[in-house]
């Protein structure tokens, strides 16, 4: 049995969804432990392509998949999802699990998101519109409605007296719109929300547990990556909810002696998405080069993605924050072709002071100080072997793990499952 956290170690889009796949093989259980469909893990296999949001990526593998209570759903958005595996042939009924205390996004979650991001302008966070920030806000505000209020409807009426008045307050004289929720209309939606989802609710932290109990192997599968974690992320440009491998244990309701292995996904290189500090983005040709042959498009949003050098200070930082044992690194295929490679291993301030950490606060006009490594100018898409991977690749792997202080235990040079390669099969389930 082995507990295994899957963590992005950068901004999101490290590659999780595919690795993930990729690890369920051996796995019985997969949990998500936070955020909602503003995640887009994408998987490839046989000769299909998915997106999930929400769903574990554990479903297409038939294991058991568990959406746990450190998330928060949107109803509408996960029958939509439900719908689009259907069409893959993939069927959720006897696979999926939902915690009956994850939080729910209401439609005025969305609103307030899209309006609050507008009134920010320049300011402005670039979250995805989803409605996570302002469900995660009313959780922590004891104002949230969690699956278990669906139960009755004058549970959830009484509920909503409660909160509405305060929510239509604020659209019509902070934001100055004519839109005014419903209760009657959000009671009836969500009652038939609750019919749909009644026989996906359980105790996820028990069942979780009964897994880890019974010798299972169980997966955790991270969302977005640690520098959108609200605590320890680049604030306050970051997500809503604690992506880091800690948020495992209050997410899902497991004790963290529990947990074996945690695996950061690295990508070869770095992106972001949304505002906020991104000390070793590049605006240049060799940008647009990693976003063309990285196809960094958001796998939720379609937003162009920022692409910059592999930053040796970030993912030092997350392999700190997350107790990481190895680092997966992925999408090594896209520098295929860079004559040279840079590797950020400091920074220096306008002052003209050397930082070996990312300071809490970004100062502008930080710059990067790189080291330089020769690329290795040939395809790397076949290769299955990791004896037959290019000597300036391995060494550019051996800088990477020796700089973050980790050993590497898969490398993925391609978006499908067969492009992958395990380096340390003890690393990962013991
Ligand atoms: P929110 O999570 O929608 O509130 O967005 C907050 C920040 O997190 C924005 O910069 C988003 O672009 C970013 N973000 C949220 N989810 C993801 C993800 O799955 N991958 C990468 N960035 C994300």
């Amino acid at each position: 049995m082995t507990c295994v956290v899957i963590v992005g170690t950068q901004w999101g889009d490290e590659g999780k969804g595919k690795l993930v796949d990729f690890l369920t093989e051996d796995a019985d259980l997969v949990a998500r432990y936070q955020g909602g469909n503003n995640a887009g893990h994408t998987v490839k296999f046989e000769d299909k392509s998915c997106i999930l949001h929400l769903i574990p990526s554990g479903i297409l593998r038939n294991k058991m998949s568990v959406i746990g209570n450190g998330t928060v759903v949107d109803p509408s958005a996960l029958l939509q999802e439900f719908e689009e595996l259907k069409e893959l042939d993939i069927s959720v009924e006897e696979n999926l699990k939902i915690s009956e205390t994850a939080h729910l996004i209401m439609p005025y979650h969305r609103v307030f998101d899209q309006l609050r991001e507008k009134a920010k302008g320049d300011n402005k966070i670039g979250t995805t519109g989803r409605g996570i920030g302002p469900a995660y806000t009313d959780k922590v505000a004891r104002s949230g409605i969690r699956f278990t209020d669906l139960r009755s409807a004058d549970h959830l009426r009484a509920r909503l007296e409660a909160l509405i008045p305060e929510k239509n307050c604020l659209m019509k004289y902070f934001f100055q719109s004519p839109v005014q929720f419903s209760i009657d209309q959000i009671v009836e939606e969500y009652l038939g929300y609750y019919e749909q989802f009644k026989s996906y609710l359980c105790d996820s932290s028990l069942l979780i547990n009964q897994a880890i109990d019974n010798n299972q192997n169980v997966l955790f599968e991270g969302a977005q990556g640690t520098f959108l974690d609200v605590d320890h992320g680049t604030y306050p440009f970051v997500t809503s909810s604690n992506t880091m491998a800690g948020g495992v244990c209050a997410g899902c309701g497991v004790g963290p002696v529990k947990i074996d292995k945690i695996i950061g996904i690295v990508k070869a290189y770095t992106t972001r998405v949304g505002s906020g500090p991104f000390p070793t983005e590049l605006l240049d040709e060799t940008g647009r080069l990693l976003r063309k042959e990285g196809s960094e498009f958001g796998a939720t949003t379609g937003r162009p993605r920022r692409c910059g050098w592999f930053d040796a200070v970030l993912v030092r930082q997350a392999v700190r924050l997350n107790g990481i044992t190895s680092l997966a690194i992925t999408k090594l295929d896209v520098l295929d072709q860079l004559e040279t490679i840079k590797i950020a291993v400091g920074y220096r301030t306008r002052n003209g002071q050397t930082l070996t950490e990312l300071p809490p606060v970004y100062e502008k006009g930080m710059v990067p100080i790189y080291e330089e490594h020769p690329g290795w100018q040939c395809s790397t898409k076949d290769i299955t072997e990791y004896d037959k991977l290019p000597e300036a690749l391995i060494s550019y792997l051996n800088r990477i793990s020796e700089l973050v202080g980790a050993p590497v235990s898969l490398v993925s040079v391609g978006p499908k499952r067969e492009e992958t390669i395990v380096c340390d099969p003890k690393q990962i389930w013991a």
